[in-house]
């Protein structure tokens, strides 16, 4: 076990899923900058707005993700390079239409929540609730900012 009584193989497994979490995460964040700051066209003031605030709670969640990871005792990722390694979505230059921009958001989300399941399901196993309870308030969170997209969009 380690110093926060959890199995040391099981939780070197979450470490790494989350690193890969956290990876796409920040690739996501970059993104969704460009988005904010490439949007043109009649929706760019609500647009503009709205892919701040994305960006503004993501950067909430890269630092408690990587502050997660050392909390079980692992070492987060942080390099450009590590990130685009170990990203489950890639990188998108130059997007100035508001409906691609979107489409690119939710995709992005779709990706980040199918890995908070699996790494929810692994920490289960352990019971550690720790992970548990952030996947989870992640999930919520953002399934239910999907709909909006998805209204959005429609
Ligand atoms: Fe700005």
């Amino acid at each position: 076990m380690n110093t926060i009584g959890l199995p040391q193989k099981e939780t070197k497994n979450i470490v790494s899923k989350l690193n890969d979490l956290l990876a796409t995460y920040s690739v996501h964040y970059m993104n969704t900058r460009g988005f904010h700051w490439n949007i043109k066209g009649k929706e760019f003031f609500e647009l503009h707005v709205k892919f701040e605030e994305i960006y503004n709670s993501l950067i909430v969640q890269i630092d408690e993700i990587a502050e997660r990871i050392l909390t079980l005792e692992g070492i987060p990722l942080h390099s450009f390079s590590d990130n685009i390694a170990h990203s489950k979505i890639t990188e998108q230059n130059n997007v100035s239409d508001g409906k691609i921009a979107l489409q690119y958001i939710l995709d992005g989300y779709k990706t980040i929540i199918v890995l908070q399941r699996e790494i929810l399901a692994l920490a289960s196993h352990i019971q550690d609730e720790g992970t548990v309870s952030q996947m989870s308030d992640y999930i919520t969170l953002q399934e239910k900012e999907m709909w909006m997209y998805r209204s959005y969009l429609a």
